[in-house]
């Protein structure tokens, strides 16, 4: 907001991503509005997974509104979802949008980081400091369950900062019984706790190449299948083929809540920033993106076309300080 108003234009705040845009949903940002928002969470904007392409004269709704306030372009803040209909509404209907990468998940091509990620990354790994407490003095295996959807970004950077004996990612999906025989050792080695991260994207695999889909808890309201469970899961296989004390923390959206980290901060002033820049100059179909330590922008279709996986150096990482 900052950034377009010190260019001299008028901003205004869509309310549930796309869904405000159809329903004609917006309110007058100034920098009143966004005073002191920098410590806090979420958004103060809410967020939807409202889908314009999927309403029946959504698409038309969406034009009418964005003609009757009189609208340049928009900025869409978000995940694959968000920035999915952005790049269809640029490319398929020449409408001027930009995007900035903002999702927990990390898992969005052409950025090597999104908002969000760093906090929940932060929060994963306080976690797996204090399940170290009980599982350590209860002789305990933990399985701690993070977020991520089809990524393993947040299970892999957690893990391997809070020191997990274990990290379970979708991207490279380790048997169970491999799991099984890695804990073994560790506990044959004098250890008598373990802690295990999984993302709750993993998919229950079996050397014999048997693999399942994620666990599903259910479908939200937009269609979106809601992932979780697979902690228990792999708790029960732990205790089935080893016979070990274990016990499930699935954190939830414990970690996507609170204060963002002065990291998460920092990327998105800086995000918010060059997008103003690239809507005042009207080079719309582009994200703005950080690569290394600089700020830049790539196409809305690189940033979409595929998921962004966690590397196998990452991998090869977890398994060796484990
Ligand atoms: O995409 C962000 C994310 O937090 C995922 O990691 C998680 O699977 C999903 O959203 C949870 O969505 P909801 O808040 O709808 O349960």
């Amino acid at each position: 907001m900052r950034g377009a108003t010190a260019e001299g234009h008028e901003v205004v705040g869509i309310q549930d991503g796309w869904r405000g845009l159809v329903e004609n949903d917006v309110e007058p940002l100034d920098r009143d509005s966004v005073r002191g928002i920098l410590p806090r969470g979420g958004t103060i904007l809410g967020s939807s997974g409202f889908n314009p392409f999927r309403e029946g004269d959504g698409l038309e709704a969406l034009q009418t509104t964005s003609s009757a306030l009189g609208l340049d372009g928009v900025v869409a803040i978000g995940g694959e979802g968000t920035l999915g209909i952005a790049y269809r509404l640029n490319v398929e209907h020449g409408y001027p949008v930009v995007g900035v990468p903002k999702t927990i998940d990390n898992d969005l091509a052409g950025t090597d980081a999104t908002i969000g990620f760093d906090t929940a990354v932060h929060i994963c790994t306080e976690a797996i400091d204090r399940l170290h407490t009980t599982a350590e003095s209860h002789n305990r295996v933990i399985v701690l369950e993070v977020m991520g959807r089809y990524a393993g970004w947040i299970a892999a950077a957690s893990g391997i900062a809070g020191g997990a004996d274990v990290i379970l990612v979708p991207e490279v999906p380790t048997p169970i019984e491999d799991v099984c025989d890695q804990l073994l050792r560790r506990h044959e080695g004098g250890r008598d706790f373990s802690i295990v991260v999984v993302a709750e994207g993993y998919p229950l695999t079996r050397r014999s190449g048997e693999q399942e889909d994620p666990v599903v808890q259910d479908v939200d309201e937009y269609g979106f299948a809601r992932l979780g469970g697979i902690g228990r899961v792999v708790a029960e296989e732990i205790t089935k083929q080893l016979g070990f004390e274990t016990r499930v923390t699935a954190l939830g959206h414990v970690q996507r809540g609170g204060t963002p980290t002065a990291r998460d901060r920092l990327l998105a002033t800086r995000l918010g920033l060059e997008a103003a820049r690239l809507a005042h100059t009207g080079t719309w179909g582009r994200m703005a993106a950080v690569r290394g330590n600089e700020i830049t922008h790539v196409s809305l279709e690189e940033a979409t076309r595929e998921r962004r996986s966690v590397p196998p150096a990452w991998i090869e990482a977890g398994r060796i300080v484990a």
